[in-house]
């Protein structure tokens, strides 16, 4: 076992937690979980590829969803170039499976679904085409992860609503803070009944930082009766512009640095947490998101 694998698994089992991977608790369905933030540019993307490759460690088996056009989309950070996308599974190219490309340590990518709103103005046939090949691809994912655009259009609202976690991302600035809660209002308004997971990024003073999360996640169950759980802090570190630069992921680059231990930390908790409602997997998810009827369990 690898140091980052052995620092991770030890960090899981000093906290009496388990590790939930479809070999234990979700032996059909995967995980689904969205990762959204109320401003642009608060750090989606760069967690999204960093947590998937520390909950690799955690032999996790990861699939994410980039829904993202920003600047970092995830075939940059992972030098990837992909073939197909979402809507050449729309349009019945090739399977949802086909275009799923495997990038570098294991992970697993469908790329640049460019304009969620596309792929919510689908036709029949589309969502044919979309839904014969879900069932293929369910069974081997531990976690997906949606890297969501920014902000509360309605497209992405569907999309992040879609899913049964949320792991909102929000840095201690102001304008970032009133959007998130703009968003969770949102959410609150949606009836979204899943898990909200907060990491809050670019932290630079952590006792600002714990008074501001306090006060979030306080007035969030207050006001709107939503629970939030924090599942880290990751500091503002240059290493994740370097990072980006080279697309080389941080713990790559940088493994014993405090950025890279956050994320494993990050990981951590998050498979730690056994979700209270049973994932209802990546068909249901797709049902949801095209606006059909959920499934039966
Ligand atoms: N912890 C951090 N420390 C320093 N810089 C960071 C950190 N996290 C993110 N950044 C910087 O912020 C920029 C935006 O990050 P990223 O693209 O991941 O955000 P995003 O939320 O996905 O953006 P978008 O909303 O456009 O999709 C990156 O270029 C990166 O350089
Ligand atoms: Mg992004």
């Amino acid at each position: 076992m690898n140091n980052q694998a052995s620092k991770l698994k030890d960090y899981v089992k000093n906290n009496n937690m388990e590790i939930n991977n479809k070999h234990k608790f979700h032996k059909d369905n995967s995980r689904i979980i969205a990762v959204s933030s109320g401003k642009g540019g608060v750090g989606k993307s760069t967690i999204t590829v960093n947590l998937a490759l520390a909950l690799r460690e955690l032999d996790q088996d990861i699939f994410i969803i980039d829904s993202d056009i920003g600047m970092a989309n995830i075939d940059v950070l992972l030098g990837l170039n992909s073939k197909y996308d979402l809507n050449h599974v729309l349009e019945g190219i090739c399977t949802l499976k086909q275009a799923v490309e495997t990038g570098p340590y294991g992970l697993n990518v469908l790329s640049g679904i460019s304009g969620l709103d596309d792929v919510l103005n689908v036709s029949n046939d589309n969502i044919k085409h979309l839904l014969t090949g879900v069932s293929e691809i369910e069974k081997e994912y531990d976690v997906i992860l949606l890297d969501t655009g920014a902000g509360a259009s309605q497209s992405v609202i569907n999309f992040t609503t879609a899913a049964d976690e949320i792991l909102l991302v929000l840095t201690p600035e102001p304008t970032s803070i009133m959007d998130s809660y703009s968003l969770i209002k949102l959410l609150s308004s949606s009836n979204y009944q899943g898990k909200l997971h907060l990491v809050v990024n670019r932290v630079n003073s952590n006792q600002e930082a714990d008074k501001i999360i306090n006060r979030f996640i306080n007035t969030a169950r207050e006001y709107l009766n939503l629970d939030i759980e924090l599942l880290g802090k990751i500091p503002d570190d240059h290493i994740i512009q370097e990072s980006i630069k080279k697309q080389q992921p941080v713990f790559k680059l940088h493994p014993d640095s405090q950025v890279n231990d956050k994320f494993l930390e990050i990981a951590g908790n998050l498979v730690g947490i056994e979700p209270e409602l049973p994932s209802r997997g990546i068909k249901s998810f797709f049902y949801k998101l095209v606006g059909q009827i959920t499934p039966g369990r």
